[in-house]
Parts: structure tokens; sequence; C-alpha cells
């Protein structure tokens, strides 16, 4: 099982990369997860340009996703709302619609913010515009607030009450039911 994990963050030292590394270490066994690494090279969506061949960093994500029984998306929030360079890569792999890749796969979305909120706002309109393009989107939620201190030397979590949300809705991307959070409760 692979799992593609798109950050929506460029910087080098993103807490939303981190918090996709720690999540590739929460998988169930059996799935791996796969950075993709060229969201930089994305160009601003024309129309004009969207034409065959693709810009090259958009067709490797395209082929990505294609590749990846699921896809796990990490947020930033700039201004309550998605960074413009993730909504503009989902604008690329928007069209044509009905053969979008993200079309009917498991996607989840997950988030750190350096405020209070863990980007729970950017979250939401990540899963919006994942749905509009026909995605299976998982409906949770992983906010990971005040992200410069939420994670331990080695990248894990803090929060040991956080990396059970974030096992268990891995659990659910994956397709493995709901996990032990669900089943406690
Ligand atoms: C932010 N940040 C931010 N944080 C937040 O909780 N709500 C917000 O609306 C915003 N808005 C915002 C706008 C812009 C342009 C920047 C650059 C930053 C702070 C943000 O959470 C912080 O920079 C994170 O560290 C960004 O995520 P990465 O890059 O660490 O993954």
């Amino acid at each position: 099982m692979r799992v593609l994990g798109i950050s929506g963050s460029l910087r080098r030292d993103s807490h939303n990369t981190g918090l996709l590394r720690a999540a590739a270490e929460l998988l169930p066994p059996g799935a791996e997860l796969v950075l993709f690494d060229e969201m930089a090279g994305i160009p601003l969506y024309d129309e004009d340009i969207d034409v065959e061949p693709a810009p090259p960093a958009v067709a490797a994500l395209r082929d990505e996703i294609a590749r990846a029984d699921a896809v796990l998306i990490s947020t930033p929030e700039y201004n309550h709302s998605v960074p413009g360079q993730l909504k503009n890569a989902l604008d690329w792999i928007s069209r044509p619609l009905a053969q979008s890749p993200l079309r009917n796969k498991p996607v989840a979305v997950i988030g750190a913010s350096t405020g209070l909120f863990g980007a729970v706002w950017a979250q939401a309109e990540v899963r919006k515009v994942a749905t509009a393009m026909g995605a299976s989107v998982v409906d949770r939620e992983l906010p990971v607030g005040q992200a410069a201190d939420a994670f331990t030397e080695d990248g894990r979590l803090a929060d040991d009450g956080l990396e059970l949300v974030l096992a268990d809705l891995l659990a659910e991307l994956v397709g493995e039911g709901r996990g032990a959070l669900v089943e406690a409760a």
C-alpha cells in the first residue's frame, strides 16, 4: 500500500513536511509513505499551458497520485485559508475533471500551524477542494497547533493523544477501518 504525502509548504524546515514524516512512522504495517518533492517546480496555473506535454512537475504529480493507493495532504494555513502553492497544485491536477488522478482516490488532510488552532480552516478548505475534484475524502482533521513546540527531537508528535488521533486517521485512510480510538469510544 503506497501513500503519497503532499506538503502544502515549500519551506525547508516546514512543520507540515515534518508532520508527514511523523505520519510515515504511524502507518499500519504494509503501508509506506512517499513524499512528493517537486511542489516547488509546479508553475502557476494557466489554461494556455495546460496542454500536452504537461510541465514536468505537474506530470510527476499526476503520475505519483495515480501510482498511490491513497494521498495524505498536510497543509499550513495562510491568512485563514489554503496556501496558494497548494491550491495551485490542486487546480493543475483537477483538469480535465473526469481524468483527475484524485478522482475516487482516498484522501486525508492534516495540518500544522504556529498559531493555536492547527490550520483547521485550511484543512477544511482542502477537504472541500478535494471533494469538488471527486476524491474520496476522509471526514477527519488533525490540528497541530503551536507547531514549533509540537514535535519531539526525533520528529514524533509530542502529544500522545494527538499521535493516537493521527494513527487512527491513517488507519481509516488506508482502509483498515477506524482504529482503537473509535473502538474505545
Ligand atoms: C501564516 N501563519 C498562519 N498561522 C495560522 O495559524 N493561521 C494563519 O492564518 C496564518 N497565516 C499565515 C500567512 C502567511 C503568509 C504565513 C507565511 C504564515 C503562520 C504559519 O502557521 C507558520 O508560518 C507555519 O510554520 C507554516 O507552516 P510550515 O511552513 O511550517 O509547514
